[in-house]
């Protein structure tokens, strides 16, 4: 089982970041090899729109060579896909949209005969804010998924408002791991095992993975001081 998490924000210690990986730190206790990808190690250019074309040109793989194209390889070999985004402007970044229009190459394979590329892949949404337009942009990426073609679990939306401190906060912290847990779950029953799709309580656990992504992160010392002065949690 193959689990990629996106991560569409430029820190790659931030309040996404932080969540993410404690998505895909969950969905590992559930059997799945994990990979997380940086949005911004390369360029994704913005789609040009090749489907309006005449001919059917718009198929995967995507015309341009760059960054985009890896994404969409990647996106290509996952059974699921944990899309993490900061919330820009009560959406998705930027970049982020960038490759949900590029995932259009996918999509219309249908155009082709084929179905969809993203049918039969599960995928999660984690969103991070510092003060509203969480479930605009959750809502706006489960939407698009779907109608690509995904499947989207019980759970699948975890948000935080909580900026940079977002792995102290419990249930947002507990929320992303389950939406780990879930998307591999539903793999899981996906591939034939018979499993559990409901909501997992388990503080244990949930302290487990705020120590391993800590500790990986390094961040400790620096958010320990942010919590105390919540003033940086403006933007
Ligand atoms: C361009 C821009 C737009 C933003 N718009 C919103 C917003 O609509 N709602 C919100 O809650 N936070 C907004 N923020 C704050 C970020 O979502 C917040 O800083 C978040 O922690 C970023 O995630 P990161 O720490 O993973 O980078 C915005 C920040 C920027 C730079």
């Amino acid at each position: 089982m193959r689990i990629i998490g996106l991560l569409g924000s430029p820190h790659r210690n931030g309040g996404t970041a932080q969540l993410l990986m404690s998505a895909l730190k969950a969905g590992e206790r559930e059997g799945a090899n994990t990979s997380l990808y940086s949005l911004y190690d390369g360029e994704i250019k913005p789609c040009i729109g090749c489907i309006r074309n005449e001919e059917p040109t718009c198929k995967y793989p995507c015309i341009f060579e760059d960054y985009g194209k890896v994404l969409l390889e990647r996106i290509y070999e996952a059974d699921g896909i944990i899309f993490g985004t900061p919330i820009y402007w009560f959406a998705p970044s930027g970049v982020m949209k960038n490759l949900i229009d590029r995932m259009t190459c996918m999509e219309n394979m249908v155009a082709f005969g084929e179905p969809s590329y993203l049918e039969g892949k599960v995928v999660g949404v984690i969103a991070v804010g510092a003060d509203t337009g969480a479930i605009m942009t959750g809502g706006y990426l489960v939407t698009t998924l779907n109608s690509m073609g995904a499947i989207i679990p019980p759970w699948a939306i975890a948000y935080s408002y909580k900026s940079k401190a977002s792995l102290w906060e419990d249930k947002d912290l507990m929320n992303a791991i389950n939406v780990g847990l879930l998307v591999a779950r539903m793999v899981a029953l996906l591939k034939g095992n018979k499993v559990r799709l409901g909501y997992v309580e388990d503080k244990a656990l949930l302290e487990e993975i705020r120590k391993e992504v800590l500790r990986e992160l390094n961040i400790e010392v620096e958010a320990k001081r942010h919590v105390r002065g919540l003033g940086w949690l403006r933007y």
